[in-house]
């Protein structure tokens, strides 16, 4: 039984992945109209398969307060047997970060470059190629190149992937001051939240040596000149025999609350992270008030590890050993062996590909699929740049949901492991008097055989109130509370103007508003409107508020098509009062 565990562990983790579905993750593209990323290490390592992600489009904004519905897919199960998992959501705003005017990855002290995309600055990872690695860590049978902080188990040739700092990529909390600001973990041991929400830079300060600028731009490039990772070493640091100014150094914690910690939401492998009840899993992040920025970026990270060894418990003590030519992991504990010995003469080794030989007596043995440096991997996708922004005066004390659109254009195969279109979140539940901040973006360079209607390769929305009733109610947990129902899933029409007003008021105001929604502003009737080819990829209709209970179900008219696509959303309104 372990063994078979073992396999469809290993199977599925070289396809695991990480895509953020809303906002739009990048997965590192820009704009490049092909299937395939163009540069998968343009601003960070994914370990990503190279077809997900969105291309930029023009900037969203969220207001400070409003809560942003942050959907993802991860490939390879959370909160499940299968593996120990954990997903982190951390932003970063800064007036450099940028999405860039180029595919080409950012190269050496480029800061200011603006053709280049960059979050993490040049500094961050000019300290992560000169600073000691962690020795301790557990590397298995894995042989790093160098000494710096590039170098990791699941990074052994010291890939460069924009400024990421792979050290830090890899493990977290990390022990040196980060850029990123943590706002949630999720996790399948919610024991270890505590040390999180102890440990996170936002409410702890880092150490570290911060050498002389001009020694550090001169040697730089030497494998031999590596900062050391404590204090002592740091005050005596040299190179070539001469002192090189040095000091031990605190870089204060960000000093904002730490993080929230929950249970990861459940999903199934192999199934595009699909959670509970079919839908993608969704963490709400209220956006903090104060931290209002015009250049921001969201970042997430799935770190799975296998539960074959105690790998939140096992350090550099375990790795290769000469007699076997494999970690040190004592595997018969596992597997119930009656020693050591037994394990290794069996093949009960942690290492690349072993052989097992799992009937006593009888020398045949089966050859499992691990790869050390992957048993342990962390995926990762981040947003293109956004904006918080501060609200206008008269929404200051208002509960403001932010509605999108997520997806991109084709069909499901032409755009997996991306997705097709959907409203997010699909089904918004509101009270009465909460603001809606409906807007969406998308890219007018999908690749041009992309199935879908209006112009080749385009991204386009709009949403229209679905006309009423056709089927019965049948679905399940479709009960409203009496509520006014308008429109339904089961339609494909929009519901005319008159049925609308009926519901919801006659005012002219209304009509305006549905008239946005549906045919953007501010309509263009001369051009292509049908299509809404002449609108634009992206749209804000700003906050609307909702007066009235009701259920109100809608969809895109140049998107949705009965049997190719389906794109409806439904906003449900409740009077909280009345509760
Ligand atoms: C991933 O899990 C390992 C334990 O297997 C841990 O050492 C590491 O810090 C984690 N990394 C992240 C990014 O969570
Ligand atoms: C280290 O601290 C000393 C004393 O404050 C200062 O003169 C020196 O410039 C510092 N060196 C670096 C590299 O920051
Ligand atoms: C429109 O409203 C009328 C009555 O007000 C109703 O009979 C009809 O079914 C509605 N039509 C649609 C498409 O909802
Ligand atoms: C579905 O897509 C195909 C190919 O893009 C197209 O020919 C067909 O008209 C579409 N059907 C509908 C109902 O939109």
């Amino acid at each position: 039984m372990k063994t078979l565990g073992f396999l469809l562990c290993c199977a599925a983790l070289t396809s695991g992945d990480l895509y953020i579905t809303n906002p739009r993750g990048s997965n590192n593209r820009l704009n490049w109209f092909t299937r395939d990323v163009r540069n998968n290490k343009r601003l960070f390592d994914s370990q990503n398969n190279n077809r997900g992600g969105y291309n930029v489009g023009d900037p969203m904004y969220y207001y400070e307060g409003s809560t942003l519905s942050i959907e993802w897919a991860n490939q390879h199960s959370c909160a499940d047997q299968n593996a120990n998992c954990e997903l982190i959501l951390q932003y970063m705003c800064d007036d450099k970060i940028r999405d860039g005017a180029t595919s080409f990855s950012i190269v050496d002290n480029q800061d200011l470059n603006p053709g280049f995309g960059m979050h993490e600055e040049w500094n961050h990872y000019l300290y992560c190629r000169t600073r000691q690695r962690n020795k301790g860590l557990f590397l298995a049978d894995q042989n790093l190149r160098f000494n710096d902080a590039r170098f990791t188990r699941q990074n052994n040739g010291g890939t460069k992937s924009g400024y990421e700092c792979p050290e830090e990529r890899d493990y977290y909390p990390y022990w040196y001051h980060s850029p990123w600001k943590d706002i949630v973990v999720m996790t399948n041991n919610v024991e270890r939240c505590d040390y999180y929400q102890k440990e996170s830079n936002n409410v702890k300060s880092r150490w570290g040596c911060v050498v002389d600028r001009n020694k550090l731009n001169r040697f730089y490039r030497w494998p031999l000149f590596i900062i050391p990772d404590n204090k002592e070493d740091c005050e005596n640091f040299e190179i070539f025999r001469q002192p090189v100014s040095a000091n031990w150094t605190e870089f204060p914690a960000h000093d904002i609350p730490p993080p929230k910690c929950i249970k990861a939401p459940w999903s199934r492998d192999n199934h595009n992270g699909n959670g509970i009840g079919g839908n993608f899993n969704t963490y709400d992040w209220v956006i903090p008030e104060g931290i209002a920025h015009e250049k921001c970026v969201l970042r997430m990270r799935y770190n799975i590890s296998t539960n074959d060894y105690d790998s939140w418990n096992t350090d550099a003590s375990s790795n290769t050993d000469s007699d076997t030519d494999g970690s040190k992991i004592d595997l018969s504990k596992t597997f119930k062996l009656p020693n050591k010995e037994t394990a290794e003469a069996r093949g009960y080794v942690f290492k690349n590909n072993p052989d097992v030989q799992m009937f006593p007596g009888l020398d045949v043995k089966l050859t499992l699929a691990i790869n050390t440096a992957q048993f342990g991997r962390t995926f990762q996708d981040r947003s293109h740049v956004f904006e918080i922004r501060q609200r206008p005066t008269e929404l200051k004390d208002v509960t403001i949901h932010n509605l999108n659109v997520r997806g991109k254009r084709g069909n499901n195969q032409q755009v997996y492991p991306a997705v097709e279109y959907d409203y997010v979140p699909n089904t918004l539940e509101i009270n009465t008097n909460d603001y809606v901040h409906v807007q969406w973006t998308g890219s007018d360079r999908n690749p041009h055989n992309n199935a879908g209607n209006g112009r080749r390769g385009t991204d386009r929305n709009n949403m229209v109130m679905l006309k009423n009733k056709v089927y019965p109610e049948g679905t399940p947990g479709l009960a409203y509370g009496g509520l006014d129902v308008l429109g339904q899933y089961g339609a494909n029409y929009p519901m005319h103007l008159d049925n609308v007003t009926r519901l919801i008021g006659a005012s002219t105001e209304t009509r305006a508003v549905l008239q946005k929604m549906a045919l953007l502003a501010p309509p263009r009737y001369g051009g292509h409107m049908f299509l809404l080819d002449n609108a634009k990829a992206y749209y804000d209709l700003g906050p609307l508020q909702f007066a009235k209970e009701g259920v109100f179900h809608y969809m895109c008219t140049r998107n949705n098509a009965f049997t190719n696509r389906s794109q409806k959303g439904r906003i449900i309104v409740r009077d909280a009062s009345k509760k």
